[in-house]
């Protein structure tokens, strides 16, 4: 095969993954290859996979097989991501389409890695160099309006259903100075939102500098950064100093994902999540006191081995607790070498379909509620796509709601709205002052 000209970067998971998907894209593009849009025909397919539930990882193998061309030829396909971390060699002998097998911390090599099975030679890397893959990429490019910037990685955690401290290998931040730089790069870009990720991103820390409020305070004095967020927090690493940035800096924007995973602490202790039902509410309570307006969302699995009626009805008490603006609910997915996939009391499937659903609803009416109690405000709104209808533009509002309306507002503007009305999946506003030009 000759060496490719033109690829395809498909990322499913976490935000890290999809940060993970513009670098590659950038890596390869600094080597002279062209992105192809998904109807086009890639000589490299990056699939850049998540291993979290084990629908994710059969996502991934009939993607790959669905990469096979009508006339019986395929692209250079690379497996990337968590489940390429998580198989290895095990990949390529579960699907033969598969040239390239590369992990999370590895895939700044993927330039040699495609010479090499562009010459017909398999390649698999999935180690965890101690040298940062950051050091080897190249600088940012333009991005959007809103930006990723991966702050710390992997997870020393090892809550009991959970494959992240596998396939993401242990806990590490990223030095302040890299970051700094980086974020100063995506701003020249065009970013005027920066998202700062991590697995436990209120982890993070340099010793020589702080932790992530101190980052954050930093970031906020950049020439050009107007909004700064962060995911994903863990509820045993909000301190004081995090908390006490919200009521500070103006750029932080009003939006804490604080995943509780469940609302029973015999479930909590189960899961090793360090946390009690008690002590998170009690990190929500103090937030909420020095920024009364955040919006909460958070994570949720029902049917975690063991797990009651009464757990369950605990977690439906929490979530009308804390009045949740939005969440994400799971299914318990019992993954192979985490330590619940052989804990005793597997729920049964048709137990965890009824629990989610009435799970879904419940934190579908707070979130519905939330919405409606933002009709009559003015908010400040950025905006970061076309509407649908002509005249009609969508921007994010603080509390990460997508907002409609009609303006010639170019994309990254920042406007001042009064919102006349919400429905199921964004609220509608009417256009006051132009708050800056972008
Ligand atoms: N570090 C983050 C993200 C972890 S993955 C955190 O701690 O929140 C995102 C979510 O996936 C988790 O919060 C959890 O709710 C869910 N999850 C993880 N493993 C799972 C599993 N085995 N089955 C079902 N949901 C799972
Ligand atoms: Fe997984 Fe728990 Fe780590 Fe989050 S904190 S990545 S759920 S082990
Ligand atoms: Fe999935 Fe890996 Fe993210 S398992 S959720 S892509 S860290």
């Amino acid at each position: 095969m000759t060496s490719p000209q033109t690829f395809r970067i498909k990322s499913f998971g976490c935000q890290m993954n999809v940060y993970d998907g513009e670098r590659m894209a950038e890596l390869l593009a600094a080597q002279g290859m062209r992105a192809v849009g998904d109807k086009d025909d890639a000589d490299l397919v990056v699939l850049n996979t998540c291993h979290i539930r084990e629908k994710a990882v059969e996502k991934a193998y009939s993607d790959v097989g669905r990469l096979r061309r009508d006339d019986g030829s395929k692209p250079l396909v690379a497996l990337a991501g968590c489940v390429a971390q998580a198989e290895g060699e095990e990949a390529r002998s579960r699907s033969k389409m598969i040239d390239m097998v590369v992990g999370p911390q590895a895939y700044h090599r993927l330039p040699q890695m495609i010479r090499q099975a562009a010459a017909g030679r398999p390649a698999v890397d999935t180690d965890m160099p101690a040298i940062s893959k950051f050091d080897a990429l190249p600088r940012r490019r333009r991005t959007g309006v809103s930006a990723f910037l991966s702050v710390q990685e992997g997870c020393d955690k090892f809550c009991t259903y959970c494959v992240v401290p596998y396939t993401r290998g242990a806990e590490i931040s990223r030095p302040a100075r890299d970051i700094l730089a980086e974020a100063q790069q995506l701003v020249e870009g065009g970013a005027r939102e920066i998202t700062l990720l991590g697995q436990n991103v209120n982890g993070w820390t340099d010793a020589s500098f702080g932790g992530l409020a101190t980052l954050i305070r930093s970031l906020a004095r950049i020439d050009g950064v107007e909004r700064i967020r962060y995911t994903t927090s863990h509820p045993i690493n909000m301190d004081e100093d995090l908390i006490t940035a919200h009521a500070e800096v103006e750029e932080l924007m009003p939006y804490l994902h604080l995943p509780v995973q469940s609302g029973s602490d015999a479930i909590l202790k189960s899961m090793n999540r360090h946390h009690t039902v008690e002590s998170y509410l009690r990190t929500i309570e103090r937030v909420r006191a020095v920024r009364p307006d955040i919006a909460i969302s958070g994570d949720f699995i029902v049917g975690f081995p063991g797990e009651t009626d009464a757990d369950f009805e605990a977690t439906l008490q929490i979530v009308d607790h804390v009045r949740y603006a939005s969440a994400f609910s799971f299914k318990y997915s019992p993954r192979p070498g985490t330590p619940a996939a052989t804990m005793e009391n597997q729920i049964p499937a048709p137990v965890m379909d009824e629990r989610l659903q009435r799970l879904q609803a419940r934190i579908a009416e707070h979130s519905s509620a939330f919405n409606c109690a933002t009709v009559g405000k003015t908010i400040r709104i950025l905006i970061d796509r076309v509407g649908r209808k002509s005249g009609q533009m969508i921007g994010k509002s603080p509390w990460l709601q997508s907002v409609v309306v009609e303006t010639d507002a170019p994309i990254g503007s920042l406007l001042d709205v009064a919102i006349t009305g919400s429905g199921p999946n964004s609220l509608f506003g009417d256009l006051l002052v132009r708050a800056e030009a972008a």
